[in-house]
């Protein structure tokens, strides 16, 4: 199937490493023009030209804190400005599983805070400085990178919580942007315009693998066996790579997926036993 991408722009929030990276680069592939925004400049710098190096296609890497209005702000200018607009933004920032941990008593609003304004209304704001472009040129694909905690209580199984492993801003914030995507894609689709949420379940990049890895020397258990345990629960029996769900997104951003909006399309390699979910 040709998706028909060639010769489309693209802007990647969180686009330096893991899911973004990979989705950034599976974009690129198919002839995208793509910009990818990180706080790290160095990294987003040195990720662009990796996958400018890798696919001959255009890349831009740019520094911007999804958190700060005026830094999305100035990364949709820049990247319209360089690509002469912009049809297709991935967003993506945000710490995997967030950081709102509990218990109950002792969890910080702060940390709440910083999850909901890092994804949804780095979102938000992302999908308010693109969609001006979008309409103008009568198309536009609007893809929020939600997770598994918009499904399940969050459990979260890492080495960031001191305090226990319940996670109450994770869920959240990826319900409010799957609500986004909902209500965007009623208010845009007769401009062309789609909006969906897509649903990564455990998803291996370098960080969380490192993460394993730590946690592999702290319980004295093999990579394999935490590997088979932390994915127990899902239809595929493994990690889904980000690659993986890079491919799910690229499909999504594409025209070929025109009948699809205002969805949540897991790449979770079928996570969870429920039916209605
Ligand atoms: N990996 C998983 O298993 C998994 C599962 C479900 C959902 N997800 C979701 O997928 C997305 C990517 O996860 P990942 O595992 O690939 O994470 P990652 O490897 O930690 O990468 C996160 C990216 O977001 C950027 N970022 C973080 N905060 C930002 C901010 N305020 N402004 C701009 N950029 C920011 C990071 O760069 P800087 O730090 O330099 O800004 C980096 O490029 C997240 O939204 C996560 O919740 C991941």
């Amino acid at each position: 199937m040709d998706l028909g991408l060639a010769g489309k722009t693209a802007l990647v929030t969180g686009g330096s490493k893991g899911i973004g990276s990979a989705i950034g680069a599976a974009l690129a592939r198919e002839g995208v023009r793509v910009a990818l925004c990180a706080r790290t400049t160095a990294e987003v710098e040195q990720t662009a030209r990796r996958i400018a190096e890798g696919t001959g296609s255009e890349t831009l890497g740019l520094t911007g804190d999804v958190t700060r209005r005026e830094d999305i702000e100035r990364v949709v200018e820049e990247a319209s400005h360089r690509f002469g607009g912009i049809d297709i933004l991935v967003s993506n920032a945000g710490v995997p599983g967030g950081i709102g941990f509990g218990p109950i008593d002792r969890i910080e609003d702060a940390n709440v805070m910083k999850d909901v304004e890092t994804k949804f209304l780095g979102t938000l704001r992302a999908a308010r400085a693109v969609v001006p472009h979008m309409k103008r040129q009568g198309w536009g694909r609007i893809i929020g990178i939600v997770g598994l905690s918009a499904r399940y209580s969050s459990r979260y199984v890492g080495d960031r919580n001191p305090d226990g492993n319940y996670n109450y801003s994770g869920g959240p914030r990826n319900l409010a942007v799957i609500h986004l995507m909902r209500t965007l894609s009623h208010e845009l689709g007769r401009d062309g315009i789609t909006a969906n949420a897509v649903l990564p379940g455990a998803t291996r990049t370098v960080d969380l693998d490192a993460m394993l890895g730590r946690r592999s020397d702290r319980e004295g258990k093999s990579l394999d066996a935490l590997r088979q345990e932390t994915s127990s629960m899902n239809a595929i029996g493994r990690w889904v790579d980000a690659e993986e769900v890079a491919d799910v997104v690229t499909f999504i951003a594409s025209p070929r997926s025109s009948s699809i909006s205002g969805e949540v399309i897991a790449a979770s390699g079928g996570a969870g036993l429920g039916v209605f979910i």
